[in-house]
């Protein structure tokens, strides 16, 4: 089972340990009771978008089999699960809302609230209805009014039967990978939409905080951001390992915590950068009980001028070459790199990703590194007035193989354990987090790379919709009944 030191916070009833998923990744049932579709069904079906084109039409068909699903749930022994709600089942094209889609979520919450399970529930968790992207999704404000209007419907109906309440799950994610590297649903790379949606997203948030307070003034709301903490490769590199966690990380949560964005990316976007309206930044700004941290990785970066051009800088370049080309600045092709890369190099600090050889990946690529995580979770405790912090995400994807009726997903389970003890770690360094949950109860539909990364503790065979516990979960199992029993 999993082991930390005996004076472990871990070890005590009063840390939340839980299991999470998400709507899309794992309901299936898209086409009943009058869900309309998302974004994520219309990007599944374009050729090229998603792995193998997989949807999640079937998924883990948690819609029907969500009562076999809860007593799994509860086998584990975990304190809590977060699960999503799917905003394409509560509200209608016409803006009505769906009964049929409150009563499924019903029927879910009463059978966790039979077991005792403490709900988390995100309320966005990617899957905009089309109907909002058609009207151009999160790059217009509308959506972010739209979204507090339908976090009313959902919070007035549920109350304080849900203890936290999830505003976004990372919105870096729908903003940058949604719109501005088009890898996600609806596909747009633009860098100026992907800030644009960024804002909105921010905005959407702090229009529902109040929302929330009103309708569930027993529990907890909050955010829950993705942080994949940056490395420089060597001292030159260490300006450009900042900027790149001001845009990927403290361009989140600065504006949450401090009403502000980073200005080192302000100024350096200040071209793509959105109209920002007089109370904005104090709507988004608005308090919140807790933080939300997902982390699964880190990334290594060199300054700019070192290996290859990264993606981003090529499209920068591209826009200051039209630019250039626009003020009849013709260059011949020598001289124009040179050119474009000073240009580049006066508005600010550029960084390339590097991948390190020889160091411990995941099956989806992303690098071991558990340090990284007590490195965050300490650094951020001293940049910020954090609130607690609940660990909403973390886990691996593994190659798993089903032997004999048993997955011995050793990788997993030595995962688990290094990145608890981080947690472990940061705590005694003064860190206030509350709570871990692991990605993800069980496998599931992850998004671009469809079925093929598998990240649950719970092993799903997609034809059978039978589960199988890994070895990962029944260390949790073990644990967790050791800990009910007061043996740790
Ligand atoms: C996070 C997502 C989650 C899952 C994990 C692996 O970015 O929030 O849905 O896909 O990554």
């Amino acid at each position: 089972m999993y082991k930390f030191p005996k004076d472990s916070k871990l070890n005590k009833p009063e840390f939340l340990f839980g299991v999470a998923t998400a709507s899309y990744q794992i309901e299936g049932a898209t086409n009943v009771d009058e869900r309309c579709p998302s974004i994520w069904d219309t990007f599944c079906a374009k050729p090229g978008a998603v792995y193998k084109q997989h949807n999640g039409d079937v998924a883990c068909n948690h819609y029907n089999l969500y009562q076999q699903d809860v007593d799994l749930i509860s086998s584990l022994g975990v304190d809590a699960y977060r699960l999503s709600i799917a905003w394409p089942r509560i509200i209608k094209t016409d803006g009505s809302v769906n009964q049929k889609g409150l009563d499924f979520y019903d029927r879910l919450i009463s059978a966790l609230e039979e077991k005792n399970i403490t709900i988390m529930a995100t309320l966005y968790h990617w899957d905009l209805p089309q109907y909002l992207e058609d009207k151009g999704g999160w790059l217009n404000r509308e959506t972010s009014v739209k979204f507090a209007e339908y976090t009313d419907v959902v919070s007035s109906y549920f109350g304080d039967r849900i203890s936290f309440y999830v505003t976004l799950n990372e919105p870096w994610c729908s903003a940058y990978h949604g719109y501005r590297y088009g890898i996600h649903a609806p596909g747009i790379a633009d860098e100026k939409s992907g800030f644009l949606a960024c804002h909105n997203l921010l905005l959407a948030h702090g229009m529902a905080m109040p929302i929330l307070r009103k309708n569930a003034s027993n529990s907890k709301h909050g955010i829950v951001l993705n942080f994949t903490p940056n490395y420089p490769v060597d001292d030159s590199s260490i300006e450009a390992a900042q900027f790149a966690d001001d845009e990927h990380s403290h361009w989140f949560l600065k504006p949450l915590i401090d009403g502000k964005y980073p200005e080192s990316v302000y100024n350096h976007f200040l071209d793509v950068m959105p109209v920002i309206e007089s109370t904005d930044m104090q709507i988004i700004s608005e308090k919140i009980d807790f933080l939300g941290v997902n982390f699964y990785s880190r990334s290594m970066v060199s300054n700019a001028r070192q290996g290859k051009v990264s993606d981003t800088i090529l499209q920068k370049l591209d826009r200051a070459e039209i630019r250039m080309q626009e003020s009849n600045d013709v260059l011949d092709d020598d001289t124009k790199a040179e050119k474009l890369q000073k240009l580049m190099n006066q508005k600010g600090i550029h960084y390339n990703s590097v991948d390190l050889e020889e160091v411990e990946r995941t099956h989806i690529g992303w690098e071991v590194h558990p340090e990284a995580l007590l490195k965050l979770l300490t650094d951020l405790n001293q940049t910020y007035q954090l609130p607690p912090i609940y660990i909403t995400e973390n886990g691996a994807a593994v190659d798993d193989q089903l032997v004999g009726g048993k997955i011995d997903d050793e990788q997993r389970y030595r995962y688990y354990q290094n990145h608890l003890s981080m947690v472990d770690q940061a705590i005694k360094l003064g860190v206030d987090i509350r709570g871990y949950f692991a990605w993800s109860l069980m496998d599931n539909f992850e998004w671009a790379e469809g079925y093929k990364m598998r990240f649950g503790i719970v092993y799903v065979d997609y034809e059978t919709q039978t589960r199988t516990l890994k070895r990962s979960a029944i260390k949790f199992q073990e644990f967790l009944n050791a800990r009910k029993q007061g043996l740790l």
